[in-house]
């Protein structure tokens, strides 16, 4: 069974559904757009522009289970990015079920939907997650530290899968000039001296100070992808290649030609620090346009 409801006034749709797994998923339709919205990890796992191929890559050996990640689509990373020992890669929230708040009609006519991360035992903080499907697609992570004495750190990031036409034909702009840690070279520190960071074996960067915005130039399906960020000071570029692509169970051994990961947050030393009572929200803007291939 389905429900659909009508933000009002609007242009857009939203249907509630049962989704791969059997879990709860949104459906979101507007005069620009599609979207799915899973409630577990309150993860996107779509968006697609009318006329144009996916803007987000779903990997096909995906999992839907409780306690799993979705690979593909948006992670939220979250509270510490990367593994962590006695406990798993990535934070806790990519794996567990978020609430819906409230779905709503942006000025635009553009949809909205919050959702709240529901808590547990002893959590010190409130998480919260504006996903908006327009002609662009935006998301915001408002974290907020809920002592009154003690300051909250943490980690964050949206770990965006992009679809791409060929991982061959695909260029990263905007981080020359930038230092990032090669996770496959253990963590060395490095400048990106490229005005392009392009891929013809795996890839795996995390780049500091890096508030600026990234493009993803995409020959083969001749499609530009633009992802601005405001208050997000790191960048990951991540693409496994062959090999990793066939250790990880949930992935396809050739998908990794599909799909390109940049990721907007603030990791390691670009890590956040919350005053009690204090909150801060990752927001990144997704765009598109065709050029032609
Ligand atoms: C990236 C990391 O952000 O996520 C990679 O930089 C990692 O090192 C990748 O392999 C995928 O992580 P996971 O936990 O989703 O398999």
């Amino acid at each position: 069974m389905s429900i659909s409801i009508q933000p009002q006034p609007t242009s857009g749709r939203v249907t509630f559904l049962e989704g791969q797994g059997g879990l709860p998923k949104l459906q979101v339709s507007t005069a620009w757009s599609t979207a799915e919205i899973y409630l577990h990890g309150a993860h996107v796992t779509q968006f697609q522009k009318h006329h144009e191929p996916p803007l987000l890559f779903l990997s096909g050996a995906a999992r839907f289970a409780d306690g799993e990640p979705i690979r593909g689509g948006v992670p939220v990373i979250f509270p510490w990015f990367g593994p962590r020992a006695g406990a798993g890669a990535h934070g806790v929230v990519r794996k567990q079920s978020w609430r819906l708040a409230e779905i709503a009609t942006a000025a635009d006519g553009a949809v909205q939907v919050r959702l709240e991360w529901p808590g547990e035992t002893g959590a010190t903080f409130r998480l919260q997650y504006v996903v908006t499907v327009g002609e662009t697609l935006t998301l915001e992570l408002l974290t907020t530290n809920l002592s009154a004495t003690a300051a909250f750190s943490f980690e964050e990031c949206l770990h965006t899968y992009f679809t791409v036409g060929d991982i061959s034909a695909v260029a990263v702009t905007g981080l020359q000039g930038v230092s990032y840690l090669d996770n496959l070279a253990n963590l060395a520190s490095r400048v990106e001296e490229a005005a392009a960071v392009c891929f013809a074996s795996e890839v795996d960067r995390v780049y500091f100070n890096a508030p600026g915005t990234v493009e993803i130039r995409d020959e083969k399906l001749g499609r530009v992808i633009r992802v601005e960020k405001e208050q997000s000071a790191s960048t990951v570029v991540w693409n496994p290649w062959i090999a990793k692509a066939q250790q990880m169970a949930d992935f396809g051994d050739a998908e990794y030609r599909q799909m390109v990961c940049v990721e907007s947050g603030n990791v390691k030393s670009n890590q956040v620090t919350l005053p009690p009572g204090g909150s801060s929200t990752l927001r990144v803007k997704l765009s598109s346009v065709m050029t032609g291939a």
